[in-house]
């Protein structure tokens, strides 16, 4: 008996097959559901090569899928019309688990529960299965799943890792705070070390070295993908700051992350929540960086501190290039008892450069410009090793560098790696390292080099 007049089911149904032209009659299936009266059609996932389940042995790969549909057809009519779909495409049933041209399982009807010879809702063994999983969790990551009350990523987190104990698996990409928690609480509860790399996106070498890094000492990296509004001090520049969401999670996938989440504002800090809770980001705040950008540094502990209470990672995983920003990571940090903070060295483009997300708005002239920032902290360097100690004449010389390509000095200037001063020290430094940031344009670039280590690093 047809439902018309009733409200429309929200319904799943799983696609695959193994034999033949599999795209095309995947593709011819779902042309056939399109044409089917009163269903309709909604989200479909992407086609997911998958290695057969059961079966006999030596059956050619799926290819499977999951569509999000809502129709006006009763369960036992759906199933009816799917079967003959199925039947269309010269689907036999002679094999058990055997190889198929069209596989079409009805995933979930509703909130519907039923037990009957050839019709159980939902699916009895759709929980247990990345094929059916996966491309579900492209569509609908956060739906609570019936049977086992988890949300999808999170399902798919716990199946992944007990398919391959340590092995980093794909990415869950969350797009929220909230919905990253279970797929945390659940590696938790499995004891696995997590490693984390907060980011701003906009993913380069640079930050995929920190996942890389952060890899070497955890079973799980989680990476936070947020612009924060809170430490932007110009809203040009957080206006214009790039944003590419589905390209960082493709090349985090390949770096070995197995987590990255994004949010807005309201979701890191919910209203209800009493909203953003501003931290104080210390002594290190203080002078250049937080001298220039009023309020930066406590909007990078603000949200750093909110990531560190979300992940609770075992070790977070920081790049060099900020200098200033390590140490006040590594204060916030040391008030809070964790977690392990590791900083990372500065990656380089082939001639030098720092890179950066903000690389991106240099014209070519302007990069060429740029390189002096690192033939002055190469300079230094030298400088450093030849015995000249004294923070003035090593400052006096990085400026004087800089300004052979006229560039819009903001700083460039020496501290004491160990205990962080506002201003330049005077006389002799038994450590050094050397901190500079220009503006080319609107383009604002910083850079650091260690002069008292053998490679400018930490
Ligand atoms: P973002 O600029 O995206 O940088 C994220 C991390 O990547 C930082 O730890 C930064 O130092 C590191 N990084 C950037 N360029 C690098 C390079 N060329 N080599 C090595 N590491 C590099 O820094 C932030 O975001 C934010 O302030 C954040 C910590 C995420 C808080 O919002």
């Amino acid at each position: 008996m047809s439902r018309k007049g009733m409200s429309l089911q929200p319904v799943t149904i799983a696609l695959g097959a193994n034999l033949g032209e599999r795209r095309a009659t995947l593709e011819a299936a779902l042309n056939a559901l399109r044409a089917l009266p009163g269903f309709e059609v909604g989200a479909v996932s992407r086609w997911h090569e998958t290695e057969p389940v059961g079966g006999p042995p030596e059956q050619p790969r799926y290819l499977n899928g999951v569509l999000l549909g809502r129709t006006s057809l009763s369960a036992h009519e759906l199933l009816r019309a799917l079967q003959a779909i199925e039947l269309c495409f010269g689907r036999e049933r002679s094999v058990p688990n055997g190889p198929r041209t069209l596989d079409l399982d009805l995933i979930h009807f509703g909130e519907l529960r039923c037990v009957e010879a050839g019709l159980e809702l939902p699916h009895p063994r759709s929980e247990e299965r990345l094929f059916v999983l996966e491309p579900l969790l492209e569509l609908a990551p956060e739906r609570i799943l019936p049977l086992s009350g988890q949300t999808v990523a999170a399902r798919v987190a716990q199946l992944r890792a007990s398919a391959t104990p340590r092995g980093a698996g794909a990415l869950i990409a969350c797009s929220s705070p909230q919905a990253a928690q279970p797929v945390l609480a659940q590696w938790r509860a499995q004891g696995l070390r997590i490693g984390f790399v907060p980011t701003m996106g906009a993913l380069h070498e640079g930050h995929l070295a920190l996942v890389r890094r952060a890899r070497q000492n955890a079973d799980r990296v989680v990476v936070s993908i947020f612009v924060n509004p809170l430490q932007f001090d110009d809203p040009r520049d957080l206006e214009r700051y790039p944003r590419d969401f589905s390209n960082d999670t493709r090349l985090l996938e390949s770096a070995g992350a197995s987590l990255a989440f994004t949010g807005t504002l309201e979701q890191f800090f919910p209203p209800a929540q009493g909203g953003v809770r501003r931290i104080d980001p210390g002594p290190c705040a203080q002078g250049l960086e937080g001298a220039l950008r009023p309020g930066h540094f406590e909007g990078v502990a603000t949200i750093v501190e909110r990531l560190f209470e979300i992940v609770e990672p075992h070790e977070a995983t920081f790049g060099q290039k900020d200098f200033q920003q390590t140490l006040v990571v590594r204060d916030l940090a040391r008030r809070r008892g964790a977690p392990r903070i590791c900083v990372a060295p500065t990656v380089r483009e082939q001639e030098g450069l720092a890179m950066s997300s903000r690389n991106v708005f240099l014209k070519p002239d302007e990069r060429r410009r740029a390189l002096a920032i690192h033939a002055s902290l190469r300079g230094a360097h030298a400088l450093y090793a030849s015995g000249v100690r004294d923070a003035g004449t090593l400052g006096a010389f990085l400026r004087g560098a800089l300004s052979k390509e006229q560039l819009e000095i903001q700083y460039a200037t020496v501290r004491d790696p160990e205990v962080w001063t506002p201003e330049e020290p005077k006389g002799e430094l038994a450590n050094a390292v050397a901190l500079i940031a220009v503006k080319l344009g609107s383009v604002r670039l910083i850079d650091n080099w260690v002069l008292s280590s053998p490679d400018g690093g930490l």
